[in-house]
């Protein structure tokens, strides 16, 4: 869901969402989710606008043309500030396990990540129960230090993405998905 009506989400729904993430299953439930809710209009004007130039001079390097670059930008500033609730939701490695070794390293931020991912979708299907749109963003894992600065973030704190969120302005077409035969394998 990508535009939203105007009228604010109730913050008893909010609250309901964030639970929801939190019941999320975790890697030796160290529950290593972190959520930031941006409410301050200043601020969010101030993290979307450092994110669209980073993002800009990103598009600038991969050559891609100005009109392109113009719509993404105009697109990206306006979701961020005018969707009724925008989360950060964070990754911590804190309470992880630590590994002398890279691939065990590697491994052990995997299972953190695919924690906050379980945390995410959570609260993704507790929206969709209550009627609430929503749309997963990648744009801080681009500018991961970038945001946590903005926000004066623990060091600790990877920023992993930006949920919008709202009651419906429309109904997009469903996207399509591959075939089960095309995902499934049966041994
Ligand atoms: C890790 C992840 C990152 C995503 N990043 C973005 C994003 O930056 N911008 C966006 O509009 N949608 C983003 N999405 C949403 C996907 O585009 C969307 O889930 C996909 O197209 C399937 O659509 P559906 O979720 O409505 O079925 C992201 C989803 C995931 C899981």
């Amino acid at each position: 869901m990508r535009f939203y009506a105007e009228e604010p989400v109730p913050d008893e729904a909010l609250e309901t969402l964030l639970r929801a993430a939190t019941l999320a299953p975790s890697a030796h439930n160290a529950q290593p989710w972190r959520v930031v809710v941006l409410q301050n209009v200043d601020v969010r004007r101030q993290l979307t606008e450092a994110m669209a130039t980073r993002w800009e001079q990103d598009m600038r390097r991969s050559a891609i043309g100005e009109r392109v670059i113009k719509a993404e930008l105009e697109f990206s500033l306006r979701r961020f500030t005018s969707a009724p609730v925008l989360l950060l939701v964070c990754l911590t490695m804190e309470e992880m396990d630590r590994y002398p070794d890279p691939g065990r390293r590697r491994a052990e931020q995997t299972m953190g990540i695919q924690s906050v991912a379980a945390a995410i979708q959570n609260l993704l299907l507790a929206a969709e129960a209550l009627g609430i749109g929503a749309c997963w963003c990648c744009a801080p894992l681009f500018c991961q230090g970038l945001v946590r600065r903005i926000l004066g973030l623990p060091r600790s704190w990877e920023p992993q993405a930006l949920i919008t969120l709202g009651f419906p302005r429309h109904h997009p077409p469903r996207p399509p998905r591959k075939s089960m035969e095309d995902v499934v394998r049966v041994l």
